[in-house]
């Protein structure tokens, strides 16, 4: 069912300011799916994109356990709205800058926190309650390589093409993606693909387990209701414990993240007997 509002507080945003922002949102049950829906533009992103996610995010109803971000049209995204390079820029996102050039006049200390800002947008997609999913078909380039990197898993269309194009044009991707990225294809092979800025097809993609899944074109939605489905079979509680632990093992040691497994297993323990 979808619903007209995002979350029940000050910061709740209509359907209709999503649609002008170019995004769609929706709550079925246990699934969110948000919808890039600008295909004219390949669902270029601005600040005001990643402002309406952060507060979709922060609006997410308890009961949702899998977010699909998904792209309307040929591709996925085209990354930044190229407008921001433009003297005009991008008109309609007050209070963010509408340009780079605009931007670039902010001194650092508001600059970063219009960077942060943005990063909020992404960032969310990795909260242990939920699981995100991209669908991705054609391109996702830029800022839409890197929410396709926010989300926990990825399902690549055929025909999809990554591309950390940031390089090319003299910006370091800042979305939040050098971290997934590097945690999934190693050090060398990030350096790689975001110094070059070269476009990797589904089959590398997979190859370098950017991708959970490639599937033809006309089956990415089919696969990703499969895939959410899937998800949602298991215990809701056993898989935010479960998300926290390998979210947390890279960091600890053998030892620390026995340590954390204890403490989820005593947790779910005395949830699953209470009161027996
Ligand atoms: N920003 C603004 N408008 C865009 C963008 C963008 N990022 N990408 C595409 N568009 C517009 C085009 O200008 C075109 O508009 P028009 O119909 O008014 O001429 C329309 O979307 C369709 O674009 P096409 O290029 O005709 O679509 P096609 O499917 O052939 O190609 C592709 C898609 C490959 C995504 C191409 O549009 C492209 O290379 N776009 C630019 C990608 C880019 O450099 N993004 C910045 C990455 S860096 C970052 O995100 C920080």
């Amino acid at each position: 069912m979808a619903e007209a509002t995002v979350g029940g507080n000050a910061e709740a945003i209509t359907a209709a300011e999503l649609a002008e922002i170019g995004l769609r949102y929706e709550v079925d049950g246990e699934i969110a799916t948000i919808t890039l829906n600008r295909p004219e533009r390949r669902n270029a992103q601005t600040f005001a994109t990643w402002s309406a996610l952060a507060r979709i995010g922060d609006g997410l109803p308890a009961r949702v356990r899998v977010v699909v971000v998904q792209g309307e049209g040929p591709s996925f995204s085209s990354g930044i709205d190229l407008r921001m390079f433009g003297s005009d820029g991008v008109p309609g996102q007050e209070p963010f800058p509408a340009s780079f050039g605009a931007s670039a006049s902010l001194d650092d200390e508001a600059l970063e926190r219009s960077i942060r800002q943005a990063q909020r947008g992404f960032l969310w997609l990795r909260r242990p309650d939920i699981v995100s999913i991209a669908a991705v078909q054609g391109h996702a380039i830029g800022a839409g390589f890197q929410l396709a990197l926010a989300c926990d898993l990825r399902v690549l269309a055929e025909d999809a093409k990554l591309c950390m194009k940031e390089a090319a044009l003299g910006l370091v991707p800042d979305l939040t993606g050098t971290k997934p990225l590097v945690d999934i294809v190693g050090l060398p092979r990030a350096l790689e693909l975001c110094l070059t800025a070269r476009t990797v097809d589904a089959r590398e993609a997979f190859e370098l387990r950017l991708a959970e899944l490639v599937v033809p074109r006309e089956e990415l939605s089919r696969a990703v209701r499969d895939l959410a489905a899937a998800l949602l079979s298991t215990d809701r509680e056993a898989a935010r414990a479960v998300k926290r632990l390998l979210q947390g093992a890279p960091e600890r040691s053998l030892e620390e993240q026995c340590a954390a497994e204890r403490r989820e297993q005593v947790a779910r323990l005395k949830a699953l007997f209470a009161g027996r």
